[in-house]
């Protein structure tokens, strides 16, 4: 691999293996587990998951792009590929010519599929239940029924929808129990076409795998009155956004890391970088570490995070510029030889190489951001370094890929 500037994340397969058998084992029956890999797989690089998923087993992809979809095909993935955002006539023809499985969301689109489908296409239907994004009104049920009952283009698959605040699904009466129920009511209209619903997303399947672990599945619990297929995102990639690491005992995926470029020497009251927001009050050393904005590590937390150097947290100092980031490590050098340091990994989330952790949780909280924001806006031009390769899977370079 190319790299001339030692900034890169690094994406540990098996902690990824680890997160799907987590799903595998607390979900043997599910009808349906559908890794989602939209946005370059939640920054981890799609290509490369999709195949790596592949290899575990998993049968089902989902990304939000037709060309997403179309990039993970001509790259030689198999997998089912459903495609959740809507489409055109013309998104209709790549859709079907690439074989992946639209979810179908107005009329519209089922127009489009009948007009340019020569074979039966499976379609997963999509109902909104609150998200108010995407979908069908539950009450359209029974005039969707009678559309798709027989219809020689569309062969109806699954029925779809999306919990918008899946940290209350262990609440029955909360508002991910009143989606659920929509959906399994909505359900009993489409039975004769023998077919599954899904809803669960990470916050789903983690309070579902919560109160597994408590023994506790009563049948009319909306989470356990179906067997809900799965769409996991954030937590495939390590990270429960029900905020607790007690259960599940996830592990993350991506380590994003840099090296030190250079040493900065700083007499007491001199300033560091554009409008000279932070003032040094000793004799300091700024590192300058080669990652910036536009490798995704937000301007927001300029002044505010830290990150792992040398093992030890380090405050970052100044603004984020595009291409670097300062940080004083003045209290870490101190009364040692600078020449030591060079070259120093920095980490600015994920595992340090002595094993110390900083979670993109933490830098989402200061960004006033998410973690999902966190991870999918590591940038492209930040390669990505697969390790854990314990299924022989070798992956010269992510970046040119895409
Ligand atoms: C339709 C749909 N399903 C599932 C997911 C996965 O969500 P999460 O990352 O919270 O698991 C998403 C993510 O935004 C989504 O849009």
């Amino acid at each position: 691999m190319e790299m001339y500037r030692r900034t890169f994340a690094e994406i540990n397969l098996d902690h990824l293996k680890h997160n799907i058998q987590v799903l595998q084992k607390a979900f043997p029956q599910a009808p349906f587990l559908c890794p989602m890999v939209k946005a370059n797989a939640y920054g981890h690089g799609d290509v490369q998951l999709a195949r790596f998923l592949e290899s575990l087993g998993i049968k089902h992809l989902g990304v939000c792009l037709i060309e997403e979809g179309l990039l993970l095909r001509r790259s030689g993935v198999n997998a089912e590929i459903l495609v959740f955002r809507g489409f055109d006539r013309e998104g209709a023809e790549k859709i079907i010519e690439y074989n992946m499985t639209p979810v179908v969301s107005s009329w519209e689109q089922i127009d489009h599929l009948e007009a340019v489908a020569s074979d039966p296409v499976g379609i997963h239907l999509k109902f909104d239940t609150g998200m108010n994004r995407l979908g069908f009104r539950p009450e359209e049920a029974q005039k969707l029924f009678d559309r798709l009952w027989q219809n020689k283009k569309i062969r109806l698959k699954a029925l779809v929808t999306h919990l918008f605040n899946g940290e209350d699904a262990t609440d029955s009466q909360g508002i991910s129990a009143r989606q659920l129920r929509d959906l399994n009511r909505v359900s009993t209209v489409f039975k004769p076409f023998n077919i599954f619903c899904h809803a669960l997303n990470s916050a789903g399947i983690m309070s579902a795998l919560q109160m597994k672990d408590a023994g506790n599945t009563p049948a009319d619990h909306p989470l356990f009155m179906q067997n809900w297929g799965l769409r996991p995102g954030l937590m495939i990639y390590g990270y429960n956004p029900l905020g607790q690491n007690s259960f599940g005992g996830l592990k993350p995926v991506m380590s994003l890391k840099s090296h030190v470029a250079t040493y900065r020497q700083l007499h007491i009251g001199e300033t560091v970088s554009y409008g000279g927001t932070w003032t040094a009050k000793q004799d300091s050393v700024i590192a300058v570490v080669p990652i910036g904005y536009a490798d995704g590590y937000h301007r927001i937390l300029s002044n505010q995070s830290s990150v792992v150097f040398a093992g030890k947290r380090v405050p970052l100092v100044g603004s984020i510029c595009m291409d670097y980031l300062m940080l004083d490590v003045t209290e870490v050098v101190r009364g040692k030889d600078l020449k030591d340091f060079k070259d120093q990994e920095v980490t600015l989330f994920g595992f340090a190489s002595d094993g110390s952790f900083l979670s993109p949780e933490e830098l989402a909280v200061q960004a006033k951001s998410i973690t999902w924001e966190m991870l999918t806006s590591v940038g492209e031009r930040v390669p990505r370094i697969y390790s854990g390769l314990d299924v022989g899977f070798v992956f010269e370079e992510s970046r040119g890929q895409r």
